[in-house]
């Protein structure tokens, strides 16, 4: 949001954006000192800090992502398609898409999920944070909360399953020719992750990104999650061809330039 904010005020005349640049920062230090100086319980002064300032640092890293693809996009244009998101729970990265998409292009909005939350967690993907059935909105709840957002219903798709049995031939089939325009992955596990990455392999064009929103589970560890399905895949079809594109604390992203001898 202060990102986007900050982004406006750059339009404005002189010396409007130095004025509001310094109201920015002047609000930024507020925080910290209403955080110090505001004799909050220490429960109130975490609720505060996780609100106002941690959230707000990975809302504002994640919209970097969106902004970067659509400048991206704008620039190479004409990158038509689809946007694909694997992993949608509450939605966030669906609006945030579709806030920065759909003024520059006319994409449909894919949304792949079990809506049952996240599957049995497999050895490999055994971590703390990860339990069945975490993470759980009801298809109908995320229909509406994206169509009240104003995505249009014609241009939302939903294809609800868990990977390893909703991404078949079929479905690929009936989404075919169309190839993707950008592709986030937002499904934690290496598990999930392997049968997303096979599945895509055919809507892949050139300029086409790839965002893994959680590159930095598991540790960072490469032999993990999306890391390591990724790695494995690029070593499946090593002729794919792939650029890095813009990385922040938690995601990493990449642009698919083509395959070689082709
Ligand atoms: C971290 S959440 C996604 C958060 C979402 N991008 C947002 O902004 O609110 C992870 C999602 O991945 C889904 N998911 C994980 N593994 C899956 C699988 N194998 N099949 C289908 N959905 C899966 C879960 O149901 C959950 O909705």
């Amino acid at each position: 949001m202060t990102q986007t904010l900050k982004n406006l005020a750059k339009k404005l005349p002189q010396p409007l954006p130095e004025i509001l640049n310094a109201i920015f920062n002047f609000l930024l230090k507020l925080k910290i000192i209403i955080l110090e100086k505001i004799p909050f319980t220490n429960e109130q002064k975490k609720k505060y800090w996780l609100t106002h300032i941690y959230q707000e640092h990975n809302f504002s890293a994640r919209e970097r992502i969106f902004l970067s693809i659509a400048r991206f996009c704008h620039v190479n244009r004409p990158i038509e398609g689809y946007y694909f998101e694997f992993g949608c729970h509450g939605g966030n990265t669906m609006k945030m898409a579709y806030n920065h998409f759909r003024f520059l292009f006319n994409w449909d909005y894919v949304a792949f999920d079990s809506f049952e939350g996240l599957p049995e967690i497999q050895e490999i993907d055994k971590q703390e944070i990860w339990k069945k059935s975490k993470l759980k909105t009801d298809e109908n709840e995320f229909r509406s909360m994206m169509i009240k957002h104003g995505i249009p219903p014609e241009k939302l798709i939903l294809v609800k399953g868990f990977y390893d049995e909703s991404l078949d031939e079929k479905l690929k089939n009936k989404l075919l020719p169309k190839k993707a325009a950008a592709i986030y992955i937002d499904c934690d596990l290496y598990t999930s992750t392997v049968p997303v990455l096979e599945f895509i392999k055919d809507f892949l064009q050139k300029g086409t990104i790839i965002v893994f929103d959680d590159w930095n589970c598991f540790h960072a560890d490469p032999e993990k999650g999306e890391r390591r399905a990724f790695k494995e895949f690029r070593e499946k079809y090593p002729t794919l061809q792939f650029e890095e594109f813009i990385s922040t604390h938690e995601a990493k992203s990449f642009v698919f330039l083509g395959e070689l001898n082709k």
